[in-house]
């Protein structure tokens, strides 16, 4: 059997790998590397737990530094691993510090690269992200678009060649979800979940958090909001918040980071979601949920279709506005921006041609 690396490190990877792992391990063997990128229990554990992912084969055990350092220890670290397994291809999601070294880790091994979740720009370089997606594209082998735009940027930038449109891995894992019995039943019977009504927000951006006037700002919108704010910490805000004293305003209930059935079932039951997320833009989206942006720019531009989403940045106009729009807002997106739920699929299918 042929072997595939798997790198993964932040809590969005986990989600992402979770359904392509399970499609993956049926053709070849899988050796997942967790770069220890994420490490508390609630941001890691808890959702290899809940999504049953596999035992990662190695955890590097990196945590928290600048960026470069934390960069720089992955790619020491996952070297050795590669060159002790000699996969046949490695396999990289999305666009963090994790993505990046395990991108730069396979080029410099001439290890064949596939990137899921390739081709989102959202054009500010300011972004850490978009730097790590675009050095991820460029040096990729194989690379997986979710949406027609993201194809569409890669052709801009002459990328052309091993691109597939695959739609989305988040897709599939929300729709395996819904149905399955377990979450009906832990979840969605649970009153926490739709006594309502609620928003729920999530901050963790560094050009939110760390820019003290712009956060400051963000609470002072949300204390407008006439309903009750539910927002899960995650540990980045968590940090800032204390070092600059910022006391939460009446509305909102703070909770530690919740799990993914959690997050998904309060999005299903919020009145609206407000978030700096890229990934919860998406499944607000797909779960029929209007969503608010304290962005400037999104890389998920097609959610901003129909009105769905809105990037409001910091302005206090535009956030009232749109938050007396998303109360009334009723539209259910009946399209497939993000494919059909199969993306693990053909990613899988992709792969076993490239490799056979
Ligand atoms: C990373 C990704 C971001 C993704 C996010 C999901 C990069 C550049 N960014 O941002 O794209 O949306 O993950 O959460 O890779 N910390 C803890 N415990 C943890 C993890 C982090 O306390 O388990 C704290 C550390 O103090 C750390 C800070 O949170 O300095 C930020 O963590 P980091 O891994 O640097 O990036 P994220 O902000 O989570």
């Amino acid at each position: 059997m042929k072997k595939i690396l798997t790198v993964i490190g932040a809590r969005p990877q986990f989600i992402k790998c979770a359904p392509a792992s399970k499609v993956i391990r049926k053709y070849f063997k899988e050796v997942l590397v967790h770069t220890g990128q994420h490490y508390d229990h609630e941001m890691s554990r808890a959702f290899f737990e809940e999504l049953n992912i596999p035992e990662p084969n190695f955890d590097l055990g990196i945590g928290s530094d600048s960026h470069s350092a934390q960069t720089a220890k992955m790619l020491i670290a996952l070297e050795k691993v590669v060159e002790k397994i000699k996969p046949d291809l490695m396999m990289v999601y999305g666009d963090t510090n994790s993505t990046l070294a395990g991108s730069l880790v396979a080029s410099k091994l001439m290890i064949p690269l596939a990137h899921v979740e390739a081709g989102l720009r959202s054009y500010n370089r300011n972004m850490p992200e978009e730097i790590n997606r675009i050095c991820s594209d460029r040096i990729s082998d194989i690379l997986f678009c979710p949406t027609r735009t993201a194809k569409e940027n890669l052709e801009n930038e002459g990328i052309k060649k091993n691109v597939y449109m695959v739609g989305d891995v988040m897709k599939d894992l929300i729709l395996h979800t819904v149905r399955s019995k377990n979450f009906k039943k832990r979840i969605l019977e649970n009153t926490l979940f739709n006594k309502g009504p609620f928003c729920y927000l999530t901050i963790h951006r560094q050009e939110n958090t760390d820019d003290v006037v712009r956060f400051k700002k963000i609470f002072s919108l949300i204390g407008n909001i006439k309903y009750k704010v539910i927002f899960p910490m995650h540990p980045r805000t968590r940090k800032q918040i204390h070092k600059n004293k910022i006391k939460m305003p009446a509305n909102v209930c703070i909770t530690k980071p919740i799990s993914y059935f959690e997050s998904l079932a309060f999005q299903m039951n919020a009145e609206f979601v407000i978030t700096d997320s890229g990934g919860m833009q998406k499944e607000a989206y797909i779960l029929g949920t209007p969503c608010i942006t304290i962005r400037d720019e999104t890389e998920w531009t097609e959610t901003l279709k129909n009105g769905f989403n809105k990037l409001v940045g910091i302005d206090k106009k535009k956030f009232m506005s749109t938050v007396d729009k998303c109360i009334t807002l009723k539209l259910k997106p009946n399209d497939n921006l993000f494919g059909h739920g199969d993306a693990s699929e053909k990613i899988t299918k992709v792969i076993r041609k490239y490799l056979c």
